[in-house]
């Protein structure tokens, strides 16, 4: 697969972050899959020079829940649009103290616990087994990281991020145990978005962005939905923020990703081309 020479920077934005702020030429296009539908048209843009391709995960005004979001169809047409580097932002909920509500956590590792969605490009007549020991693209993450800090917003560099099916929120006993097996944020998107990114040999980073303490807190009773509203609120406003610092940084990238995320197909098991 040929690397272009310039990134294109994909941004799969979650819930609250429906635009990118500072964004020139802005087009919005349908992109067509063989996999079905996105989850919403594309819009293509510039920031600061720089090729974004920004797709807003749960469609403009919310209208696809986790398990109902075409995650293939979703990868295969930021693919298709030549994203090289693909930032994913997604409101979670914590599993740990010193993880408030407002902070962002660069993850690095995922435990997958969904059951209800396509999860991978290769089921009809070939085979692929990529590696996920290392799901996250690290140069994304420094990139993130930078990005956070240059903004001022508390940032965690690592972390685990349990992504569960939903879309109901998890019993007391499941996010127990989540704790107990060590997770440090809860989701419903990023998987299989980071395995099927790793198929299709994007980089892929996210950020998960903290709305709330889970059932296992002792204050989770006590939060009110408009609580909840404004964390969210002020965590899309400093995600947009976030997208403005970070894409120059990325932008600013020569060549193929020295990381190897795109010649991930290259070390995987797949079926011979002749057989
Ligand atoms: N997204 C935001 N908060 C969440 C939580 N507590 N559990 C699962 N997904 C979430």
């Amino acid at each position: 697969m040929s690397t272009p020479s310039k990134p294109v920077i994909g941004i799969l934005g979650g819930s609250g972050l429906y635009q990118i702020d500072g964004l020139k030429d802005v087009t919005w296009k349908k992109v067509s899959s063989p996999f079905g539908e996105p989850s919403d048209e594309l819009c293509f843009g510039t920031l600061e020079g720089h090729q974004v391709v920004f797709l807003p995960r749960h469609g403009r005004g919310h209208r696809v829940s986790p398990s109902d979001i075409n995650y293939r169809a979703n990868i295969d047409v930021l693919k298709r649009s030549g994203v090289t580097d693909l930032l994913s932002l997604s409101a979670v909920g914590s599993l740990r103290e010193d993880l408030p509500p407002g902070t962002f956590v660069v993850t690095d590792q995922f435990i997958d616990r969904t059951f209800a969605r396509e999860k991978s490009f290769f089921t009809t007549g070939m085979v692929a087994h990529v590696s996920m020991a290392k799901p996250v693209c690290s140069r994304l993450g420094d990139a993130l990281v930078a990005a956070c800090e240059g903004l001022g917003v508390t940032v965690k560099r690592g972390g685990t991020y349990l992504v569960m099916e939903g879309p109901q929120f998890s019993t007391l006993a499941e996010s127990r145990m989540y704790r107990s097996w060590g997770c440090d944020v809860i989701g419903m998107t990023n998987m299989p978005e980071a395995k099927l990114a790793r198929e299709a040999e994007i980089c892929y980073a996210t950020v998960a962005m903290v709305t709330d303490f889970d059932c296992w807190h002792p204050d989770h009773d006590a939060v009110t939905v408009d609580q909840v509203v404004s964390v969210l609120l002020g965590n899309a406003g400093k995600a947009r923020g976030l997208v403005k610092n970070v894409v120059p940084l990325l932008g600013a990238h020569q060549g193929p990703c020295a990381k190897g995320c795109q010649n991930a197909l290259d070390h995987a098991l797949i079926t011979s081309p002749e057989a």
